[in-house]
């Protein structure tokens, strides 16, 4: 019959969101506006990416930001969105990017109870070539009597209530997870301009023979890592095949696909870089959420549970690996020998 072969009832982040919301009585609607400007952000940031190369927005914008990474002309309009969009709901307190030195205090909202942290772009290595980027997001509730200062913000993962992140490939998808919850993906459809719920309840694979990291490093890796890498390749049990190999450089793309395949994800602590590359407030701790949410694991490399790590600084880094239980307790093994 007619309308059988359309779904009339989509579920738009708007409405999962309102769901959300009725499920929560103690709810005052703050957390929900938040997530709107969200969505805002990841909207208008998905749109620049798209018409980058019509309108002049590939290349640097002759800075550097306090990680020491040059900035890209998107990495800027990236932050530049994504702090309107927080500053304009008035929900949030503080606002952590990777793009700013400190922390932004919004004291118009001084009653404001969220603090929110944000790598505007990751993966901007990879914009000029039009490979996927995309938005890292954790949010956290203050504490009754918060400063407001950045103090507030020097917390583990666990504290975390919601976080994320997207990823503009051939279309834009949204990753959302929240506290004690399951993992929930959208897909936006250009035409309404809604994220539409297209992976629902998200579940990692407990095991694939995938692994991601950037073995240009490997000069520089510590030897678990080393013997780790090495095991996956040259497999010696009888019949073992090795792994396939998968490194796009941004790790949303990275992150995204090991979500749904399974396999691993690793960019280690090494000798060049004893803290890790990535950082732990907007990159690794969000991560680490959706992957536990989504039933896999993620540690630092001191192999400690990365959602328990601690930032003493709101830009500190971390080596981590994430991604399917039965790979990551493999990483764990060969770590443990080594101690
Ligand atoms: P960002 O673009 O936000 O600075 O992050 C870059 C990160 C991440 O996206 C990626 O996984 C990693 O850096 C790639 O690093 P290498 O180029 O060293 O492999
Ligand atoms: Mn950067
Ligand atoms: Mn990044
Ligand atoms: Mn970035």
């Amino acid at each position: 019959a007619v309308g059988e072969s359309i779904n009339t009832d989509i579920i738009t982040l708007t409405r999962f969101l309102t769901e959300e919301q009725t499920k929560h009585k103690e709810a005052t609607g703050d957390f929900t506006l938040l997530c709107h400007a969200l969505q805002f952000a990841f909207k208008s940031i998905s749109y620049y990416i798209r018409r980058a190369t019509l309108i002049n927005l590939t290349g640097l914008a002759g800075t550097s930001n306090t990680t020491g990474d040059d900035q890209k002309k998107l990495d800027v309009i990236g932050n530049d969105l994504f702090i309107s969009a927080m500053r304009s709901c008035g929900r949030v307190r503080l606002l952590v990017s990777e793009e700013e030195e400190e922390c932004i205090t919004f004291d118009e909202f001084p009653s404001a109870r969220y603090a929110v942290a944000c790598d505007p772009i990751d993966g901007s290595s990879n914009l000029d070539a039009g490979v996927s980027v995309g938005t890292i997001f954790s949010v956290y509730k203050l504490e009754e009597g918060a400063r407001g200062t950045k103090e507030d913000l020097l917390l583990p993962g666990t504290e975390m209530v919601a976080s994320g992140f997207t990823m503009y490939g051939a279309s834009a998808q949204l990753v959302i997870t929240m506290k004690g919850g399951n993992v929930n993906g959208f897909t936006l459809d250009n035409n309404f301009g809604e994220f539409i719920l297209t992976h629902p309840n998200m579940r990692i694979p407990k095991t694939r023979a995938i692994y991601s990291v950037n073995e240009g490093n490997s000069l520089f890796w510590e030897e678990p890592v080393k013997e780790y890498i090495n095991a996956l390749k040259y497999p010696t049990e009888e019949g073992g095949k090795p792994y396939s190999a998968r490194y796009i450089g941004s790790m949303v793309a990275d992150a995204y696909r090991t979500l749904l395949y399974g396999g691993i994800f690793a960019y280690p602590a090494d000798k060049k870089s004893p803290k890790g590359k990535l950082r732990i407030l907007y990159e690794c701790a969000p991560m680490a959420m959706v992957f536990e949410n989504a039933g896999g694991l993620a540690v630092n490399s001191k192999m400690q549970r990365m959602m328990e790590v601690v930032p003493e600084h709101i830009h500190d880094r971390s080596g981590i690996f994430m991604g399917s239980e039965q790979e990551v307790q493999r990483v764990i093994d060969v770590h443990k020998k080594h101690q």
